[in-house]
């Protein structure tokens, strides 16, 4: 990574996270070390970071990087759906903080090999974690197409996913499907002659065009590494290993991310889970967060002009009772 990259939303997530010398604190999703870099430097010069990701290629670069800090840093190679469990095996039992920035790192985007982009040639793989058994690839040719018509509608909200899966099924039976390029082409050729290119909403409901394959891509990406399921474990996981007044903050990158992180922090900050109407309070539910951002935090119209993936970023934070 280069000296002048800058993580999203980076100056939000560390005012809502107040790194400060005596703090130990998780990034679950250290990806190249970005944000850790800048959490390791404002709690310089004893604050702790526990670094994680399911992508070992990511921890060699985040080493690189974050060597400097020396026994401040340490870094696990895990999945933040067993975070508890992870940083048990490390003697910690709570921090001070945790951070989520969900989604696809540059690296994983930019490096054909791993299969990410439909901008590069590479084959279908897109795991992050390479002890994942199953690729796009296998699911792409055997999968049955209720399966992937299922998939391309939930994860990639894809309006012509019966289209595609016809073209996808007829193309398999000729040969497999095995690269990026092949399953672009095919997803670009199953649209609609007029609609050759699809319209998205970012996360600020800006339109802007994106190409056809964008949204398989992403719900093949999302069905691969159980992203939605991991995301959902991982919110319970943060919370529980946060101590009081510890602060979780995730950043998301699309509207089926930002819509569990919103349902998750606000069941976690309810008094009382009774039906309405019901007299007394019966549900012995323990109000554990209290929300911070009542409202998701966008980066500003610079930030996203000095880095465009930047612009679907959504962040929410919530303290810990
Ligand atoms: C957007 S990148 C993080 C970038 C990082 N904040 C930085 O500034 O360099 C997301 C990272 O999360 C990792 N990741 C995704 N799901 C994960 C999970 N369930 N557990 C741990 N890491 C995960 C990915 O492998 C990727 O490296």
């Amino acid at each position: 990574m280069s000296e002048t990259h800058i993580p999203v939303l980076r100056n939000e997530v560390l005012d809502f996270l107040k790194p400060n010398p005596e703090g130990i604190y998780v990034d679950a999703t250290i990806g190249l070390g970005g944000h850790g870099f800048w959490i390791l430097k404002k709690s310089h010069p004893t604050g702790r970071l526990i670094g994680v990701d399911v992508d070992a290629s990511a921890l060699v670069i985040a080493e690189k990087r974050l060597h400097v800090f020396e026994k401040r840093i340490r870094l696990i190679h895990g999945n933040f759906a067993q975070l508890r469990h992870l940083l048990e095996e490390h003697q910690i039992n709570k921090v001070d903080g945790v951070l989520l920035d969900l989604g696809v790192s540059s690296l994983q985007l930019d490096t054909p090999d791993r299969g990410f982009s439909f901008q590069h040639l590479g084959p279908l793989d897109m795991r992050m974690d390479g002890r994942i058994s199953i690729s796009a690839a296998q699911i792409i040719n055997k999968s049955n197409p209720d399966k992937l018509v299922k998939i391309f509608k939930e994860y990639g909200e894809e309006h012509y996913a019966k289209q595609i899966v016809r073209h996808i099924v007829a193309k398999r039976s000729e040969k497999p499907i095995t690269s990026t390029l092949q399953l672009a082409k095919i997803v670009k050729d199953a649209y609609p002659i007029k609609t050759k290119r699809s319209k998205a909403f970012t996360q600020n409901g800006q339109k802007r065009e994106i190409h056809p394959a964008t949204r398989v891509f992403q719900a093949l990406r999302i069905e691969v590494n159980a992203e939605l399921n991991n995301l959902d474990i991982g919110l319970d996981m943060a919370v529980s290993v946060l101590k009081p007044g510890g602060c979780v903050c995730v950043i998301s990158f699309h509207s089926l991310e930002d819509r569990i992180v919103k349902q998750r922090f606000r069941h976690l900050a309810k008094t009382c889970i009774c039906p309405p109407k019901t007299p007394i309070c019966i549900c012995e539910h323990q109000q554990m967060l209290q929300i911070v951002t009542n409202r998701p935090i966008f980066p500003s119209a610079s930030e996203i002009e000095g880095n465009p993936r930047a612009r679907s970023a959504k962040l929410r934070a919530a303290i810990k009772i």
